[in-house]
């Protein structure tokens, strides 16, 4: 399933931190989304649940979101960011996070964060890609830090 990670990310080796996140038994828990054609795995999206208090699962993370470079631009991305804020929404987050190009993810409503920091500084071009959007009718997460489990505790995974 994880070959897709490699078509759609090229220069970078996500498969390590996905299949992580997909076999985690701890407090915190991941949403993960899928579009199979004939079989073949061509687009998925992963939500790590979390928060900026230890105990606080009311955020998430959307990373990684990928789609096979030949089925690029048919609207499969949206389609599963948007389900997946959607599943999210009826499970009670109220906010939820990216690190992604802003002329993507605005079409969706994410804005430039500043009060919850990603867990390790970003590099200064990367400032204005940390972005989050408030599920309507919910309140924002206290400010500070995200708390992120373990495979995302890599600063490697938070620079280019
Ligand atoms: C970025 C990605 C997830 C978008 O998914 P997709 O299914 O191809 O895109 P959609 O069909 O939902 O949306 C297409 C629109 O997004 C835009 N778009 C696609 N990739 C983009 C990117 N990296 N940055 C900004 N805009 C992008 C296109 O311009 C297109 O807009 P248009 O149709 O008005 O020209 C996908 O192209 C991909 O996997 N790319 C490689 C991996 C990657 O860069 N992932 C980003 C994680 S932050």
């Amino acid at each position: 399933m994880l070959q897709l990670y490699p078509k759609a990310f090229p220069d970078e080796d996500l498969r390590p931190v996905v299949a992580a996140l997909l076999e985690l038994e701890t407090d915190f828990d991941v949403l993960s989304m899928a579009t199979f054609e004939d079989s073949e795995l061509i687009a998925h999206v992963l939500f790590t649940i979390c928060g900026t208090r230890e105990v606080d699962k009311s955020g998430a993370l959307l990373a990684p979101l990928g789609v096979t470079p030949s089925h690029q631009r048919r609207g499969l991305g949206a389609s599963l960011v948007r389900a997946g804020l959607e599943t999210l929404e009826a499970s009670g987050t109220r906010q939820v996070f990216v690190l992604g190009d802003p002329a993507y993810y605005g079409r969706f409503g994410f804005r430039t964060e500043s009060a919850v920091r990603p867990p390790y500084a970003l590099p200064e071009q990367w400032e204005g890609a940390w972005q989050s959007i408030l599920i309507s009718g919910r309140t924002l997460l206290d400010e500070g830090p995200l708390f992120l489990p373990e495979p995302w505790m890599d600063p490697a995974l938070w620079r280019p």
